[in-house]
């Protein structure tokens, strides 16, 4: 009798666990569906290959919007100025194990990856040694498998983070930008309203146009940065928008403006985030961002459906 007892307990015990545990997994699921704009694990490169439009910036202001959504984040620097890791107030020179050691095999991913605070921002600092990491491809993987080298990598990562973004290196005559693109389902491409810096960008939709045509799912888009607000400005940002879509680029690739506001640049030096700053200037520069973030989980999920 105390056997049958014990028996039924430890069945009705099995079945309520079981049923727990589907539950459980279905909350998980729908949670997933319902939390994210974005699906799990996407990689979105900032990329020009001019310096000084906003990169690094961008990606800094993009992430604290993503972590204002409750996404996990991680920022991949590639650029030697470590900017990211000063943008979120460490010291450049405070790091024993950098973007680079983790590229060539010298760290795993936890050693590298810092958090900012306690929030759902993570990312891996840089140093000078990344301009010298295509030629260690070069000299240690084999040709066929050199593209391919920043996406091995970042594959695991994607299990852990909602969204990885790259800050990318500033120059196209570096192997490091391929090897970012080739790793990303999104570039965005920041321009100034400049005559020069829509020349880089319209060369950053050139070179994502060929990966296309090799096959890549990668999209693209551009978005005009420090757009100082005036009559005169207006029609210059007019004229070179035309000048790119001129040339070919598509007017849906065009993700919006991001003013210019002084407060960008004297928060970054105050160490004062953005979104934490109470004034109208820095509202609407973030609010320019998080009109760009919701355009690119909105091209994003396109491919999605029609990759
Ligand atoms: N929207 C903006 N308004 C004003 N200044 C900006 C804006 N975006 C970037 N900046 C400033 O422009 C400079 C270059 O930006 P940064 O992000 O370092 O460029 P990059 O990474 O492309 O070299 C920095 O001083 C930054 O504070
Ligand atoms: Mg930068």
């Amino acid at each position: 009798m105390f056997r049958r007892l014990c028996r039924a307990i430890l069945l009705l015990q099995e079945i309520l666990f079981g049923t727990l545990k589907d539950i459980y997994s279905f909350i998980t699921i729908i949670k997933n569906i319902k939390g994210g704009d974005f699906v799990i694990g996407q990689v979105i490169n900032v990329f020009s290959t001019k310096g000084g439009v906003g990169k690094s910036t961008t990606v800094k202001l993009l992430s604290l919007v993503a972590n204002e959504l409750g996404k996990k984040v991680c920022i991949i620097d590639t650029c030697e100025n470590s900017s990211i890791a000063t943008g979120f107030l460490r010291d450049r020179d405070s790091f024993k194990k950098s973007a680079y050691d983790w590229f060539i095999g010298d760290a795993k991913p936890s050693e590298v990856i810092q958090q900012f605070g306690d929030s759902n921002i993570h990312y891996i600092p840089s140093d000078e040694r990344i301009c010298s990491f295509s030629d260690w491809v070069n000299q240690n993987i084999p040709k066929v498998k050199q593209l391919q080298v920043l996406s091995s990598k970042i594959e695991p990562l994607k299990k852990a983070f909602d969204l990885i973004f790259i800050d990318s290196h500033p120059t196209a005559t570096t192997e490091l930008v391929h090897y970012a693109i080739a790793a990303s389902d999104y570039c965005l491409i920041p321009s100034e309203v400049d005559k020069d810096a829509v020349d880089g960008a319209n060369r950053c939709c050139q070179i994502i146009t060929d990966y296309q045509q090799a096959g890549y799912v990668i999209d693209y888009g551009i978005m005009f940065n420090k757009v100082e607000l005036g009559f005169k400005v207006n029609e210059q940002l007019k004229i070179m928008k035309q000048t790119l879509i001129d040339l070919g680029v598509p007017e849906a690739k065009f993700l919006g403006n991001v003013r210019y506001s002084k407060t960008v640049t004297t928060t970054k030096n105050e160490g004062v985030m953005l979104n934490r700053t109470r004034n109208k200037y820095a509202d609407n520069v973030m609010n320019d961002i998080r009109a760009v973030n919701y355009r690119i989980s909105f091209a994003l999920k396109q491919n999605e459906v029609n990759p």
